[in-house]
């Protein structure tokens, strides 16, 4: 591959901290997991809040969403999908309360990491070939708690930045299907994007054939 993103030094995929509190650990699901989450999310794109492209300032953006536990619009929360159909998001479930604490666990090395932690939204977001994210910061949560992300599918390049500016510095990693992303601590408000896609590079048995599905879990800090 001709991107530089698939030479020398970017092949390595050993974990790494990119930043303090960012830390990325290739590999983290096993295919059996992917492909399950896989099947999970065929059941949530269809509803009660059916997946969509959400608009920010009048312009769809290029990838589609589907939440769980609160409905997230631009730029915030609430239970129901006030600007899709009105209805009430899934809940969040508790296996995947359980798979964050258990993915900061393996991002600190602490085993007690997660245990005040319990994330109560996910936005579920599916690339095709041509979708990408601008820089931006997840600051629409009241809460400072890390954020958890996971990649099934294809692989994408994910841009880190820093917290001042969506500019330079930034660090660009191949994001691949099972790895997991976690940026909390002094990275929790750092700027970060997915500057392009790479089509059919998602393996075989990981359940979805094109595309890209990001999982990130969040703590709202919000109440009803
Ligand atoms: C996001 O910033 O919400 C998604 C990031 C990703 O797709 O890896
Ligand atoms: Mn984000």
């Amino acid at each position: 591959m001709s991107d530089p993103l698939f030479m020398e030094d970017n092949l390595d995929r050993s974990p790494r901290v990119l930043a303090p509190g960012a830390v990325w650990i290739p590999d983290w699901l096993t295919l059996a997991q992917q492909s399950w989450i896989v099947a999970r999310f065929h059941e949530w794109r269809d509803g009660p809040v059916p997946i969509r492209s959400a608009k920010v300032r009048g312009h769809e953006m290029s990838v589609q969403t589907v939440c769980l536990g609160w409905h997230w619009r631009p730029y915030a929360y609430s239970r129901d999908a006030v600007d899709v159909n009105g209805n009430r998001v899934l809940d969040f479930p508790d296996w995947m309360v359980r798979l964050g604490r258990r993915a900061l666990v393996r991002a600190t090395g602490d085993p007690a990491a997660g245990d005040d932690y319990t994330p109560d939204t996910a936005l579920v977001n599916f690339y095709d070939a041509d979708a990408r994210m601008g820089m931006h910061q997840d600051k629409d949560e009241r809460s400072l708690a890390p954020v958890v992300s996971l990649s099934i599918g294809d692989t994408c390049t994910f841009r880190f930045g820093n917290t001042r500016t969506r500019n330079k510095p930034y660090q660009d990693i191949a994001l691949q299907s099972g790895d997991l992303f976690v940026f909390g601590g002094e990275s929790r408000l750092s700027y970060h994007g997915v500057t392009r896609m790479h089509p059919a590079t998602a393996p075989k048995d990981c359940g979805l054939q094109h595309g890209r599905i990001n999982i990130t879990m969040r703590v709202t800090g919000l109440t009803d």
